[in-house]
């Protein structure tokens, strides 16, 4: 078996959640393979809403298997508390949330010095959720880390203790903030006993098994491919590569093992922070996007940027991944506009490029748009591709022609059952 995979194309928030949470009933194992709780996955069915952070979103199909890979960094307080509200749900997970021992842990002053060194930057700050991202990253990368394993070891408090130590000499760099660290690292140390309680797995063994075994493998993305930490608008990123190449690494499964690739995009296009966004609308028309797609970050509430749809920056994520299949989410945000735009092109120094620039930061775009008719009604009720609006349908095969990628699942709302799908090779239930 192949080990299918689910990411975002823009800079995330694409519906990855809702995504995975239906396409799940066709798999046996649902994994995470980087990120951590600066995700924040929606999930809506029966008329209740969850927003999942670490915990893969194939946890509410009974019977699923979710594994959180090596390649996440995860909190245990974020994690304790993700916990505490599934059990609050009444689902079942024990046994079912399985944890790779390889995953490193955020420590509070990983989130203490994300916070100073944000504010260090002043104006030029990430916009980062401030969840210690970064710093853990940084820590594995500088073989300084703690891992998810470790907390099964004797030596583990001495381990804790010298990195927070550590910590603490670099905080002396950075302008003072408030953070409240007794009370922080009390409910963090409580919360390992949550961690402790799942099953804790080498997460390399137990995917490629699975996968000898005939199992169905649905890998969940988080954040979005120009958030990646190579490919994205750098510095304007996150830590990790949320690319396809970050499955093998945060999974431990070979390329070869890649089946399908599931790229996520909105029919118009947000990003969370700062950095470049150059379809952004940034004034009435990005306000009507905001309102009426309800764009909010799950994670840290802050009002995410809005903008139209662009090809040039999705045909790289396209590239980057190897997508096999689209899924357009949120069309029905569009059901009351006259026209909708599309970039095609990027118009730099005078010259139209569909290549995106070295430094996507310092360069000025100005993106080619091309203008397309809106469908103006509502799409409740339509369950097939056929009784999609013709000109809604217009707008698709216009993005499906100029991608090279056929759309399979087009998403109308934020439940379960809102979503169309046209033809989707995932593994049948
Ligand atoms: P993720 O991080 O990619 O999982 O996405 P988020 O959950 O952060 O943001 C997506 C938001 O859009 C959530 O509030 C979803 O409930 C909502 N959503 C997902 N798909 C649709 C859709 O097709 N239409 C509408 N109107 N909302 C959607
Ligand atoms: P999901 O999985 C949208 C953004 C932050 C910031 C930058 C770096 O829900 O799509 P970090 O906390 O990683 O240091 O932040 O990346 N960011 C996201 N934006 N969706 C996300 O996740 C994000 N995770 C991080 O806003 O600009
Ligand atoms: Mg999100």
């Amino acid at each position: 078996m192949a080990i299918d995979v689910i990411l975002g194309l823009q800079w995330g928030d694409e519906g990855k959640g809702k995504i995975v949470d239906y396409l799940a009933a066709s798999y046996d194992v649902v994994a995470r393979f980087q990120g951590g709780p600066n995700a924040g996955h929606t999930l809506k069915f029966d008329g209740k809403k969850f927003v999942l952070h670490t915990v893969p979103s194939g946890i509410f199909r009974p019977g699923l298997i979710n594994l959180i890979g090596n390649g996440v960094v995860a909190d245990p307080i974020t994690l304790a508390e993700e916990i505490r509200k599934l059990e609050e749900a009444g689902v079942d997970f024990k046994g079912r949330l399985l944890m790779a021992r390889k995953a490193h842990l955020i420590l509070p002053t990983h989130r203490y010095l994300d916070a100073a060194s944000e504010r260090a930057k002043g104006k030029a700050k990430i916009g980062s959720t401030l969840k210690g991202i970064g710093p853990t990253y940084m820590d594995k990368t500088g073989r300084n880390g703690l891992r998810v394993g470790d907390i099964m070891q004797r030596n583990f408090e001495e381990h804790y203790r010298n990195l927070k130590e550590k910590h603490l000499s670099l905080l002396a760099i950075y302008p003072d903030i408030d953070f409240g660290l007794a009370e922080e690292e009390e409910k963090w140390m409580q919360s390992l006993e949550v961690l402790r309680s799942l099953e804790l797995v080498d997460g390399e063994y137990y995917i490629n098994q699975a996968l000898r075994e005939g199992k169905r493998i649905l890998a969940e993305g988080a954040q979005g491919s120009m958030l990646d930490i190579d490919f994205g608008t750098y510095p304007f990123v996150t830590s990790s590569n949320t690319i396809t190449a970050g499955v093998c690494t945060g999974l431990g499964v070979a390329p070869d093992k890649i089946g399908e690739v599931i790229g996520i995009s909105k029919a118009y296009c947000t990003r969370v922070g700062s950095g470049p966004f150059p379809t952004e609308q940034d004034n009435e028309l990005g306000e009507r996007l905001r309102t009426e797609g309800g764009e909010f970050g799950a994670t840290t509430g802050r009002p995410r940027r809005c903008g139209w749809i662009d090809l040039p920056q999705l045909k790289y994520t396209i590239m980057l991944n190897g997508v096999t299949q689209l899924a357009i989410t949120k069309i029905d945000v569009l059901n009351n506009f006259d026209t909708i735009q599309v970039a095609t092109a990027y118009e730099v120094d005078g010259r139209l490029t569909d290549e995106l620039p070295y430094d996507i930061c310092e360069t000025d775009i100005s993106p080619a748009y091309e203008a397309f008719q809106g469908w103006r009604q509502s799409l409740e009720g339509i369950t097939d591709y056929q009784g999609i609006p013709l000109a809604a349908r217009e707008y698709l095969r216009a993005l499906e022609a100029y991608l090279g990628v056929p759309i399979t699942m087009v998403s109308t709302g934020p439940e379960r059952s809102k979503l169309i799908v046209k033809r989707v090779n995932a593994p049948t239930p």
